[in-house]
């Protein structure tokens, strides 16, 4: 089993899938790893929709009605989350709360996604995180059951690797170029 450095230098999304797909225990599995990632006051702002079969088809509905498209370009983007056989749905749960802003509870979402897509790119699985410009559409929000409090923050569209796709990652020195030391 890789080091866990290791598994973040060779994670890199798939954008091309199989219609191999992790079950739910699997996931769970997993999210139970994700899930411990710093919390502040522990409030667990997040959930996680697994859509599978007819859900993204209904999904695809709901964003080319968001987009207000019909013909041929509403039956392009309504194909769109049926790119993978997994979608999962990462839901910023938030709320006022007098020690932790909103921004602080999105970005526990945002870190809960983050990890599971490592977690699942390590276990072997094709992953890609995907948005859109209609993600926070109301149509889209009612579409997957979402309450007033409840934010999307996209997909991660999961599916088995293709042969043959799992290239190494080249190193591209960002992270030097983005640190920097104060004293
Ligand atoms: C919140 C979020 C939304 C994203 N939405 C899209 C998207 O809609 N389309 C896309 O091509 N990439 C999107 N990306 C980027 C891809 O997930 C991926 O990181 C990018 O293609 C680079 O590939 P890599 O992860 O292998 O470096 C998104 C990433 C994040 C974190």
């Amino acid at each position: 089993m890789p080091s866990l450095r290791e598994a973040a230098l060779a994670r890199r999304s798939a954008p091309k899938v199989t219609d191999a797909a992790p079950d739910d225990a699997t996931i769970l599995s997993l999210l139970d790893a994700a899930a411990r990632v710093a919390d502040h006051a522990s409030l667990a702002p997040w959930r996680i929709i697994a859509l599978r079969g007819d859900a993204r088809a209904r999904l695809g509905t709901a964003l080319a009605a968001a987009a207000g498209f019909d013909g041929a370009h509403a039956e392009r983007l309504a194909a769109k989350p049926l790119r993978a056989p997994l979608l999962l749905a990462i839901v910023a749960v938030t709320g006022e709360h007098p020690k932790v802003p909103v921004w602080e509870q999105e970005a526990v979402a945002a870190g809960v996604a983050h990890v599971l897509s490592l977690l699942l790119d390590e276990a072997g699985w094709g992953v890609m995180w995907r948005s859109g410009p209609h993600t926070r559409h109301p149509l889209v929000a009612e579409a997957h059951g979402l309450a007033a409090n409840e934010r999307l923050m996209g997909w991660l569209y999961v599916g088995g690797l293709p042969e043959g796709t799992r290239a190494q990652r080249s190193t591209d020195g960002i992270a030097a170029a983005r640190f920097t030391t104060s004293t």
